[in-house]
């Protein structure tokens, strides 16, 4: 659906690993309405994932960061000035814990690894945003994205220690916003997707069944990849200019649901059961 929305916009966008990466879809998206950009992810990254096939769909190059990195991050901001000017957009699109990985639960993390999964996937949010403020890399208006999840506001059984990531990415989303907005006009947010079929989502416990379950119970269903690209390309737009510092729902009604008539049904049917009572 091309229509020139983000014509004439220049941006970062971290994050896509393979095609199933929300990133790689918002950057397919992007390059539809007419934005140039860079991309970036860590060099393991790019070994292990296809970005450079992204980058070649793109018209574009991957300059390696990773994201917890002070001096990778600075090389990134001077090289897409260099090669932009002034930006208009940037997605940060990164999430990793390495207690996830290692199925350790959250009433028995590993201190290193918790350390990491906020450094990871929370802190490289305010390095990248604090960065590009010290570069005066954005311009008026810009606008800055982050993925969160409704872990961050709700227990969710297998989240685990990411749900604190994202309780503090929300936070650092305010927090910045606030003061980039005051002073250059900058606004930031963060988008809370449905859980998705990507190579980080299918680290949570329980994957298949949390997202039929979040499918049921949401009046609209869960969104997809590509539905959250969309979701971020208005945000890049300049049709959303005033809307800074929020936590935007993009769930399909998920977040604002208690009981469905579905739920309720299934929920009635177990007691029918030979066990139930
Ligand atoms: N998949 C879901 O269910 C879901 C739901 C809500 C929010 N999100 C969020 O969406 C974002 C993107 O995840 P995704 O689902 O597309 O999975 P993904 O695995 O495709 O993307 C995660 C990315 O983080 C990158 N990354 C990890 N460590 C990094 C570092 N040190 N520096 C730079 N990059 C690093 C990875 O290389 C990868 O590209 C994450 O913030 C994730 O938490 C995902």
């Amino acid at each position: 659906m091309p229509n020139d929305l983000l014509k004439g916009k220049k941006g970062i966008i971290f994050g896509a690993l393979n095609e199933m990466s929300i990133a790689w879809k918002v950057a397919e998206k992007s390059y539809e309405q007419g934005a140039e950009f860079l991309l970036t992810n860590t060099p393991v990254s790019m070994r292990l994932g296809t970005i450079d096939e992204l980058a070649a769909k793109c018209n574009t190059e991957v300059i390696p960061a990773d994201a917890t990195s002070d001096e990778d991050l600075e090389n990134l901001v001077i090289k897409a000035v260099e090669k932009y000017g002034k930006l208009d957009f940037v997605l940060h699109s990164i999430g990793m814990s390495p207690n996830v990985r290692k199925k350790l639960t959250y009433d028995n993390l590993n201190y290193d690894f918790y350390h990491k999964t906020l450094d990871i996937s929370a802190l490289s949010f305010h390095k990248v945003i604090a960065i590009l403020k010290k570069h005066d890399a954005m311009k008026e208006w810009g606008s800055i994205v982050a993925l969160s999840y409704v872990a961050a506001q709700r227990t969710l059984y297998g989240y685990n220690d990411m749900a604190d990531a994202k309780a503090l990415l929300e936070s650092i989303a305010r927090s910045f916003g606030y003061i980039y907005g005051r002073e250059k006009k900058v606004r930031i947010n963060t988008i809370s997707q449905s859980p998705t079929l990507t190579t980080a989502g299918s680290g949570v416990k329980g994957i298949d069944g949390l997202m039929d379950f979040t499918d049921r119970m949401s009046p609209l269903g869960n969104a997809t990849a590509e539905e959250c690209a969309d979701y971020c390309i208005t945000l890049f737009s300049d049709l959303t200019k005033k809307v800074t510092m929020q936590n935007l729902y993009h769930d399909g009604g998920f977040s604002s649901m208690g009981m469905s008539l579905k739920a309720m049904t299934q929920y009635e049917k177990s007691f029918d059961s030979p066990d139930g009572d």
